[in-house]
């Protein structure tokens, strides 16, 4: 309905396109007509009818249609482990041919060394798009961190997508890695890398090559400071999977999600730690989360959250103190200020803890960001014991979400984090099963 065609628009022309939804305006305004988002319209060039889209429009040839039966027989085989334990666990089954996956992060977070090391584990050839590096540069990363030789890897210097989509015809059965969509362009977008309209039109023609020649391909996406992933929301949308790499650069733990997956499972979480030898695997968070830990100190509790389908242990802190201002600091590294300031509320109502002109900081050891409501429970508990000075009962554990009623309510997975609380030794465990309502738990 909204877009505009260009029938004697010069390359030069301008038009308008909106970040959120994609569409293109000859007019700027300040709300996009078609998807109602505020200030989402940037100026970009028109995506050229170039003689590759113009042969698409002509084309007069039928398209192939195959039954269900031989569109399987043609994927044959069609995945392909990624040698690395917690990538394959967090794909589903592998890399699946055609498939295009969009791996997204921080900068710094190691998206170029995690897809150093699956370009050195997987069994087939790899082309290495070399945009935002240059090829010696990755070839250092590559010795560093195999010691084997590897002539599967193929490092392509060049930002051109064009020249990509030509390397992805001629070798099918590879996979290709793009490192970033935001420093790569195409010949038939005139504006510069990085802008929404470059991203959206080499995106696309990355994407229709790598299925036309079911090539799997591996697309690093930045993330802007808001955490979105920079350039046009629609990137989300053309690719099949959307990979989140996680954690913080000051600490070592780094955690693979999927936002999106049209193969596989979204609930799974990939642990992994920075060492000096790149992303190595975790088997057991607890122990990296629970390093250094002081016991039986005022205003540290335990704290069983489900990362994926896996419970994990961390610690929550809290330090309630005597604020000599007039509105209280409420201060949260790992969990939302909005939730704190929540539970705040409850204990005041619900108990009449005393920390209305306190000053509140909670921390999350081990730099995870914990978005699990199970964690309530834990940052109540850290809070109670910091502001009662006494600590929580030895080898304690709890879970569990917080109600506005001061009840504990249910979590998902509760009888695995029960039984894994269990296994782990712990004789204290505070849950909704042991205790309905928050005043129940006599500190
Ligand atoms: P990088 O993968 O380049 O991050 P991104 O591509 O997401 O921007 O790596 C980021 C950091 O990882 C870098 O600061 C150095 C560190 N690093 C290690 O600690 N060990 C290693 O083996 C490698 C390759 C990197
Ligand atoms: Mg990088």
């Amino acid at each position: 309905m909204y877009h505009v065609k260009y029938p004697q628009m010069s390359r030069s022309t301008a038009i308008f396109f909106c970040n959120s939804c994609g569409n293109e305006f000859a007019k700027w305004s300040g709300q996009c007509p078609a998807c109602h988002e505020w200030n989402t319209l940037v100026e970009a060039t028109p995506f050229l009818k170039t003689q590759r889209g113009g042969a698409r429009k002509a084309s007069t040839k039928p398209a192939e249609a195959f039954s269900v039966k031989q569109a399987l027989t043609s994927q044959k085989g069609y995945t392909l482990t990624t040698g690395i334990g917690e990538f394959d666990r967090v794909l589903g089954p592998g890399l699946t041919r055609g498939g295009v996956y969009l791996l997204a992060g921080q900068p710094g977070i190691g998206k170029s060394t995690l897809l150093t090391q699956l370009a050195i584990s997987i069994q087939s050839n790899v082309f290495y798009v070399c945009s935002e590096e240059n090829t010696a540069q990755v070839a250092t990363r590559i010795c560093r961190l195999s010691k084997k030789d590897t002539p599967n890897i193929h490092l392509l210097n060049t930002s051109l997508v064009d020249s990509v989509c030509e390397t992805i015809a001629k070798n099918p059965d590879s996979l290709v890695i793009i490192d970033s969509i935001q420093s790569v362009y195409t010949n038939q977008n005139a504006t510069t890398p990085g802008s929404p309209s470059q991203i959206r039109d080499s995106a696309s023609l990355l994407i229709q090559t790598a299925k036309e020649h079911s090539t799997p391909l591996m697309i690093v996406g930045h993330v802007t400071k808001d955490g979105n992933i920079a350039g046009p929301k629609m990137l989300e949308h053309m690719v099949d999977t959307v990979l989140d790499l996680s954690g913080d650069r000051q600490h070592l733990l780094r955690l693979l999600r999927t936002n999106k997956n049209r193969f596989g499972p979204t609930d799974e979480t990939g642990i992994f730690q920075m060492t000096g030898a790149g992303l190595a695997e975790v088997k057991d968070p607890g122990a990296i989360l629970l390093e250094g830990r002081i016991k039986n100190a005022p205003g540290s509790c335990l704290t069983m959250i489900m990362e994926g389908t896996r419970p994990l242990t961390i610690e929550i802190q809290a330090l309630v103190v005597a604020s000599p201002l007039p509105i209280p600091r409420r201060i949260a590294k790992g969990i939302s200020i909005n939730r704190l300031q929540l539970i705040c509320a409850i204990l005041t109502k619900h108990l009449h803890l005393p920390i209305g002109d306190k000053d509140v900081f909670v921390n999350v050891t081990g730099g995870l960001d914990v978005k699990d409501p199970g964690a309530d429970l834990g940052i109540a508990l850290a809070l109670i014991s910091s502001a009662k000075n006494t600590p929580l009962p030895e080898n304690s554990i709890c879970f569990g979400e917080l109600g506005l009623l001061g009840e504990i309510r249910k979590v998902s997975f509760g009888d695995k984090m029960l039984k894994e609380a269990k296994a782990l030794g712990y004789s204290q465990i505070f849950s909704p099963t042991t205790h309905r309502t928050i005043r129940e738990i006599k500190l």
